[in-house]
């Protein structure tokens, strides 16, 4: 199936004045947190980020996970040939999964892009906490050869900031996960590695966004944000039944901490930036019984970032935010190209469909009527 743009016609009046008036150009987003899948679902969804943003980190928990530069080399290949012409170029930045197979050795290769292709990061994920999470480490604190060498070559480590499993390997409260984490396992590994780079992903809540306010250091320690956590709480994930669009890791959590998360971007914080955490499924794992992880948003992301942003009074603080902050920390330059979002009305009413005739959801999608689904900023086609 061709890429289209999910567009359907604008709905309400003044539309056209206000797409005269409120409009924002600004330099091609920056997508510090990127899932794309492989295969068809990757040839599907790849177009859409490549639209709305200039580089992306990829994130590695494909199966089989990417955790040597050869099969990195391969999946950067196979996202490169997605990427239409149309989109004006686009660069995967790939990161390693850290599984007990990577090793120090490898990640100096990566760092260096021996083959031509350069590591951007490693990402850590708790065993059993998410799609994929199976290669992961139960205490992350145990990769102390890989986290020796990642600080002493300035590879960052991208977090997925969960404790899933207490010590008697026993599931904690899924809502009290990332507030595990930082209270206990973050500040270990900080002290244990001060010299590594750090980002915290997909912050959620309270206890995350205290910690970064207090922590958080340009070019050492800083953390990604979704459009889902700002746009959506959990009164939305459980209105009317559970909302599968909704589940994701983390969870989304409560009015406070997604009212907190908004307070946060307003400052225009130099160590916080955008991870849109696109997770792409099929839709028959997505509406199952046990409904996969992950809310695709790549369709909608920049836009829902520029709604919340409208929404705070922010818009000023939009382009740091997409565009600047999140390439200082992997060393790279903003995006040379640029983008325009127009103030206008639209809904999402389709789904992607995959070249094998598979649904993809994106969120805010009107048929599943989540709340929010009427976009207020478009991209500008
Ligand atoms: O919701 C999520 N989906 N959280 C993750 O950490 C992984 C992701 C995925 O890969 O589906
Ligand atoms: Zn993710």
């Amino acid at each position: 199936m061709p890429y289209r743009a999910l567009i359907s016609p604008s709905i309400g009046s003044g539309d056209i004045l206000a797409a005269m008036t409120d409009s924002i150009t600004i330099r091609k987003p920056f997508d510090s947190h990127l899932h794309l899948r492989r295969g068809s679902v990757l040839r599907a969804v790849t177009p859409y980020s490549a639209e709305r943003f200039g580089h992306a980190i990829i994130m590695p928990n494909t199966e089989p996970p990417i955790d040597t530069l050869g099969t990195a080399i391969e999946y950067y290949g196979e996202i490169r040939e997605a990427v239409p012409e149309s989109a004006g170029g686009f660069d995967p930045l790939m990161t390693f999964y850290l599984t007990k197979n990577l090793t120090p050795a490898e990640i100096e290769r990566g760092a260096v892009g021996a083959e031509g292709v350069r590591i951007y990061g490693v990402k850590s994920y708790p065993f059993g906490a998410t799609t994929n999470s199976q290669w992961g480490y139960r205490n992350i604190l145990e990769a102390k050869d890989v986290l020796k060498e990642m600080e002493r070559l300035g590879m960052p480590l991208l977090l997925h900031g969960e404790v899933h499993l207490n010590d008697q390997d026993e599931e904690e409260d899924p809502y009290d996960g990332e507030k595990l984490f930082i209270a206990d396992t973050l500040p270990r590994l900080l002290d244990t590695y001060s010299e590594l780079k750090v980002s915290l992903e997909h912050m959620s809540t309270t206890e995350a966004i205290d910690f970064m306010e207090k922590n958080g250091k340009e070019g050492k320690l800083v953390a990604t944000v979704t459009p889902h956590h700002l746009m959506y709480d959990r009164t939305q994930a459980f209105s009317g039944g559970y909302r599968a669009l909704l589940h994701c890791k983390p969870l989304v959590k409560r009015r406070e901490d997604r009212e907190r998360l908004r307070e946060m971007i307003k400052k225009g914080l130099p160590f916080v930036s955008a991870g849109t955490d696109s997770a792409p499924h099929p839709e028959n794992k997505k509406f199952s019984s046990c409904c996969a992880f992950g809310v695709f948003n790549s369709p909608v992301a920049v836009e829902m970032y520029a709604q919340v942003f409208d929404e705070i009074g922010a818009l000023d603080k939009l382009e740091d935010f997409l565009s600047a902050n999140g390439p200082r920390f992997f060393g790279l330059e903003p995006d040379e190209n640029k983008i325009t979002l127009e103030k206008k009305d639209w809904q999402v009413t389709e789904a992607v469909v995959t070249d094998e005739g598979v649904n993809i959801w994106p969120v805010a999608s009107a048929r599943h009527g989540l709340g929010n689904e009427t976009m207020r900023w478009r991209l500008r086609p």
